[in-house]
């Protein structure tokens, strides 16, 4: 933890402290999809994620960035994201044509999709990792390394003959790799510094019980709704007293529109055992106490009997029998 914060300290922080860390991995992915549907015919779409978060857009029309986040902008002035839009723009209307002009040579076939790839990743003890990369139908065809285009493994001869070809654009080379190597990695360096209020952001979450659809006679679902948390790391438990309950069904995790998750975990339990039962929900915006919620039979009017109405009774039945006295 301690090595964590010394090397988060360094690389965020050379001119202050902090003893707020990141969750590693984290990663900063930008994509470009060119959709080459005939010879005179290509759609490019641009992105930027931040893990999974959306920190970018891109109009393909204007070649205009959107920022999705208030801080999307990281530490570059206007004057630098003009650059790199105009970058983009160059690339985005240089690029597709050597497709289309290689299209029998590379034994392409219309329509399809390639996918530049370029991005950082910060490793827990490891240096800053940057790559570029280029896929042709979703699997990875070339990528770029200390100046030098290689030919993924599972791309083939059409992968080698491309890097045959691109390695000799030795000038663009250069600027692609000053690119990778200084621009992105201050690019992703400065977005976290910017972001991090929102990224080490803690939001706790709300839990409530339900069942779902009947399993079968004598069985029900119970199901744990947790909501609106953040971070995504949630550990979601169904226990009987101190002992964790086999069998549950943790769903996917999904997204809120405000960037928080929600998940819900279910178990099916014969329905007189369910008593008893309680959920328990571990998160870091809990500071360490968990969330247990106890399952209750729902509608059972018997108990709603003895607790309410009983006592009611009882009670006048004592005031009436006081006022008799009296
Ligand atoms: C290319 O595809 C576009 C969109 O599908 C279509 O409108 C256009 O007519 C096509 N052009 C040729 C030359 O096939
Ligand atoms: C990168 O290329 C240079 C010059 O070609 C070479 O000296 C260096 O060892 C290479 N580095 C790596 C990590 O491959
Ligand atoms: C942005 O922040 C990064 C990381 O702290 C730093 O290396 C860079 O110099 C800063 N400024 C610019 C304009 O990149």
């Amino acid at each position: 933890m301690l090595f964590l914060q010394l090397v988060l300290f360094v690389v965020l922080l050379p001119d202050g402290g902090s003893e707020d860390d990141f969750q590693l991995p984290i990663s900063i992915r930008m994509i470009l999809t060119s959709s080459f549907y005939n010879h005179s015919w290509t759609q490019n779409q641009g992105s930027a994620w931040l893990d999974e978060l959306q920190t970018h857009g891109w109009d393909s029309k204007t070649g205009a960035f959107t920022y999705l986040q208030p801080w999307s902008k990281g530490n570059f002035s206007n004057k630098e994201l003009k650059e790199q839009e105009r970058s983009l723009h160059i690339f985005s209307t240089g690029f597709p044509p050597i497709f289309h002009n290689h299209v029998r040579q590379w034994q392409l076939e219309y329509p399809f999709q390639v996918q530049v790839v370029k991005g950082c990743e910060l490793h827990f003890g490891k240096a800053l990792e940057c790559y570029l990369r280029i896929a042709y139908q979703g699997s990875d065809l070339v990528n770029f390394q200390n100046m030098t285009w290689q030919p993924s493994p599972k791309g083939g001869s059409r992968a080698q003959q491309i890097c045959k070809l691109f390695n000799q654009y030795y000038v663009v080379n250069k600027i692609v790799h000053v690119h990778i190597n200084d621009i992105l990695p201050r690019f992703f360096l400065g977005l976290l510094d910017a972001g991090k209020a929102y990224l080490l952001r803690q939001v706790r979450p709300e839990a409530w019980l339900s069942t779902g659809p009947s399993p079968g006679p004598g069985r029900l679902l119970l199901v744990c709704h947790v909501s609106g948390f953040y971070p995504k790391s949630v550990g979601v438990m169904w226990m009987w007293g101190e002992q964790e309950q086999w069998g549950t069904q943790r769903g996917d995790i999904l997204p809120h529109a405000d960037g928080t998750w929600y998940l819900r975990v279910m178990l099916d339990v014969v329905a007189r055992e369910a008593a008893g039962l309680s959920c328990r929900v571990r998160h870091s915006s809990l500071g360490g106490q968990d969330m247990v919620l106890y399952w209750e039979q729902p509608h059972s009017m018997g108990l709603v009997f003895l607790a309410v109405i009983v006592p009611v009774v009882l009670l006048a039945g004592l005031v009436l029998w006081l006022w008799k006295c009296w």
